[in-house]
């Protein structure tokens, strides 16, 4: 998912992580290792595992 200007996400701990970039993506499948950002791990997963 690809938002774009300022935002504030929160990871599943109840954390905050302000967007850095003019577009940040976030990952959706779970597995990225930059929660909560993506980092293109998705594009490696099984399809029934992707988003
Ligand atoms: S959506 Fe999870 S790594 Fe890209």
């Amino acid at each position: 998912m690809l938002l774009r200007g300022k935002h504030v996400v929160e990871d599943a701990d109840g954390n905050l992580h302000e967007t850095r970039r003019p577009v940040s993506a976030v990952c959706r499948c779970g597995k990225s290792a930059l929660q909560p950002w993506c980092d293109g791990t998705h594009k490696v997963l099984p399809e029934r595992d992707r988003p």
